[in-house]
């Protein structure tokens, strides 16, 4: 695999695998799959709007057509189901909450939880996120001038700090360091793919990378079923003495069709899937904007000077003002989007983009794909945020840019995730000049979402 050019004279094109001329054999596929699924995509997959193939365990239909996405996300939504591997991946820990749950319990809690990620819900948490943004400046002004730190790990704690402050706003009950600790092991855990899961066996099987920390894990559950339960009694007791944050609205929140509240085992799902599908996702999005900006002066001058514009004015609508650093944000998750690949199992047989789909066969729609595709981009591999400001906006097809998906199973926390890229990160650039450490090479891997491998090391300075 070489490196593209990371050239930041006229325009930066940021380092990515080279399409593969030819697929690979299967267990070449298999072995570089597990290590970096992005390394395997052939010249086909950027240039075709669909490209057919055989997995070991099933057909597979890559699709980067726009009308064949459309259909598969909502037209005919009802004919592809979240496929088997990443159900099972991801639902010992998250069943019950929204990410995982199927037809009418994830109808109803879908129903349910959509106000609390209404814009204006979105909204009222944009000072908290303001706060945390502030929270990690000041940490990285007590490093001292001229500082290296791990901008990947960094990022991850202030979504995390993002995340403990909008839903538990009023703290983590008796040790927070503890159940921050347990959080970060947590989430460590069960974001890594497993072997096992690989060979499909079933849940019971225990995890081998689960048996060191299952004390820690049990510990976490625990926390948080005791800060529900404290918030539940507080609720009954005084009402208006409860602090109107996600976990308030969780509790409070009722199906609109049928007044009916969410079960505890519910609560504790969602609570548990907004941090695992919130936190991560979220911090790449930001951690991949640092570095772009850190090779492109012009772009960085443009962030600061908005920044210094607009922060300290009231923070409700801060992101809306923050035009041009959201426009660095969507140009990152274009070229590197926190979930690479989105798949689904067809029920029935069907047709995309002119292509018969078998009953039982796998769609993959890839953003990372799709979004640098060929029929669709003028310079798909370049940076230029300009793709997202005024008219140009406007000429992206819809289904062309799915970052957070699309539909009805797109991703419930999209605003929220978007202001809270854009407030942190013109925080950080309204403050710091950031520059990768020398000797250290950029490439991004696929582990579950799409982070640099290694993490991100940059000197940070004052701007000041
Ligand atoms: C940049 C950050 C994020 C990205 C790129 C992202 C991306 C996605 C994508 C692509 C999906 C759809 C998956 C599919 O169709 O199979 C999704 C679903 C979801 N996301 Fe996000 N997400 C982000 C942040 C968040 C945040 C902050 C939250 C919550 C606080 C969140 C909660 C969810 C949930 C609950 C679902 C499942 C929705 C459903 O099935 O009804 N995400 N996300």
């Amino acid at each position: 695999m070489s490196l593209l050019a990371l050239d930041t004279r006229a325009s930066l094109r940021p380092p990515a695998p080279v399409p593969r001329p030819e697929p690979l054999g299967p267990i070449a596929l298999f072995k570089v799959l597990r290590n970096n699924s992005l390394e395997t995509w052939t010249r086909a997959h950027f240039e075709q709007p669909i490209v057919t193939g055989g997995l070991l365990i099933a057909e597979v239909a890559v699709v980067s057509d726009p009308a064949a996405i459309r259909r598969v996300l909502i037209e005919n939504v009802g004919n592809y189901r979240k496929d088997s591997l990443q159900r099972r991946m991801l639902s010992a820990v998250l069943r019950d909450g929204l990410l995982i749950a199927e037809a009418e319990q994830w109808r109803m809690q879908r129903r349910t939880l959509a106000p609390l990620f209404a814009k204006r819900s979105v909204m009222s948490f944009a000072s908290e996120m303001a706060r945390a943004a502030d929270a990690l400046v000041s940490r990285w002004r007590g490093y001292g001038e001229d500082c290296t730190l791990d901008v990947a790990a960094e990022v991850t704690q202030v979504t995390l700090d993002v995340l403990e402050r909008t839903i538990f706003s009023d703290g983590l009950g008796g040790d927070p360091e503890d159940v921050r600790t347990s959080m970060r092991t947590y989430f460590d855990t069960i974001g890594r793919i497993d072997p096992f899961d690989l060979l499909g066996l079933p849940d019971f099987v225990p995890r081998l990378s689960h048996r060191k920390v299952r004390p820690t894990l049990r510990f976490f559950d625990a926390s948080v079923d005791s800060i529900i339960a404290a918030r539940r009694r507080r609720l009954a007791e005084d009402p208006s003495s409860v602090p109107r944050d996600i976990l308030t609205l969780l509790l409070e929140a009722q199906d609109p069709e049928t007044g009916q509240g969410m079960s505890e085992a519910e609560v504790r799902a969602n609570v548990i899937t907004f941090i695992a599908a919130g936190h991560e996702t979220t911090a790449n999005a930001i951690t991949w904007s640092i570095f772009l900006l850190s090779h492109s002066p012009e772009w960085s001058e443009r962030v600061a000077a908005e920044a210094e514009r607009e922060i300290g004015r009231p923070a409700e609508d801060l992101s809306g003002r923050l035009a041009q650093t959201r426009a660095v944000v969507e140009e990152a998750i274009r070229l590197y989007p926190p979930l690479v690949a989105i798949s689904r199992a067809a029920i029935e047989p069907d047709e995309l983009a002119g292509r018969p789909i078998n009953r039982g066969s796998m769609v993959v729609i890839a953003p990372y794909v799709l979004h640098r595709h060929r029929l669709l981009w003028q310079q798909p591999d370049f940076f230029d945020p300009g793709r997202f400001l005024g008219s140009a906006r406007g000429r992206i097809d819809r289904f062309a840019y799915i970052p957070f998906g699309a539909g009805p199973r797109g991703c419930i926390g999209s605003a929220f995730a978007l202001q809270e890229a854009t407030i942190v990160l013109a925080s950080i650039i309204r403050d710091f000049r950031l520059e990768l450490a020398p000797g250290h090479t950029v490439w991004p891997v696929h582990r579950v979402t799409l982070r640099p491998r290694g993490g991100l090391p940059m000197r940070v300075r004052s701007r000041a």
